[in-house]
């Protein structure tokens, strides 16, 4: 073994225990969350997959299973898969409290999906691809379980095309929340669907509105720093420099994450 794969092993390992980590604590307050669970932006991504009755839909990295459920109205069964058991558990109770039977849900890893190669019409992730080191090879992963003529749908917020902007906005979401590796720009996460062979996708944008105080309380900041972390946000105020809309609300701050949904279909 190479210094430099047992290096990048290591730090494989260092980011899988973030992920569990952050998960398992925010899995209640996440699953508690308005703006997660938002019916208009649900809407959005679902209608975006142009789903039919018949279908079979995967959501990965599922969380709390808002999409799942969401998809669940629309398809014949909607499948629900996340590294976290404790996001399952939200999920389960998600789906029992919509009375939706045609869902199940997996425990597993979006680098590994336990699926035959086009075992669904629809695969689905949302906001987690930040949280991903390895991004074309999870949505590699996406495209192979998705069938010829299925829909491959990423949702994720974007990072400012200023560099400066971009950097700033992760260095404060890496602080609230280690597991995140990056937030990219737009250009990289259509490039994934390039890449992967799928052509252009389409875009449909929309956002994600945030307040300083509700966001601190979701949050499991580096050394519980949750004062550092307000300290960040209010420094996002001035000349918006993270690139998020970033303005003073009375004795709070808001912003804006840019959300975009990109979906393409499997040729
Ligand atoms: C920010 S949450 C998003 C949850 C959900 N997609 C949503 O939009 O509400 C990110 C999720 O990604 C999951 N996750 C991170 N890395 C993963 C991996 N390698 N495999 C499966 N799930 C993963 C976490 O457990 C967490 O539930």
């Amino acid at each position: 073994m190479t210094a430099n794969s047992s290096g990048s092993r290591a730090a494989d390992c260092a980011h899988q225990a973030a992920i569990a980590d952050q998960f398992s604590r925010q899995a209640e307050l996440f699953a508690a969350a308005p703006a997660l669970h938002n019916e208009a932006a649900l809407d959005l991504l679902v209608a975006a997959a142009a789903p039919l009755p018949t279908d079979l839909s995967l959501d990965v990295a599922c969380g709390p299973g808002s999409v799942v459920v969401a998809f669940a109205r629309r398809v014949r069964r909607a499948v629900g898969l996340d590294a976290t058991q404790a996001m399952l558990d939200q999920a389960r109770k998600r789906a029992a409290r919509a009375a939706a039977g045609n869902v199940d849900w997996h425990l597993g890893d979006v680098y590994d999906l336990p699926f035959a190669q086009g075992a669904f019409d629809i695969v689905s992730c949302r906001f987690a691809f930040h949280h991903l080191r390895e991004p074309a090879k999870a949505f590699a992963e996406m495209v192979r379980v998705c069938a010829v003529g299925g829909r491959i749908v990423l949702c994720d917020a974007v990072a400012s095309d200023d560099a400066g902007k971009a950097a700033a906005f992760n260095r404060m979401e890496r602080y609230r929340d280690p597991s995140t590796v990056e937030f990219r720009p737009l250009s990289a996460l259509r490039a994934l669907f390039r890449e992967a062979g799928l052509g252009e996708p389409a875009a449909r944008f929309y956002q994600v509105p945030a307040e300083r105080e509700a966001l601190v309380a979701l949050s499991f900041p580096a050394g519980d720093d949750r004062a550092g972390l307000r300290a960040m946000l209010d420094e996002a105020v001035e000349g918006d420099r993270m690139g998020v809309n970033a303005r003073r609300h009375g004795d709070t701050m808001r912003f804006d994450y840019p959300a975009v949904v990109l979906v393409a279909v499997k040729g």
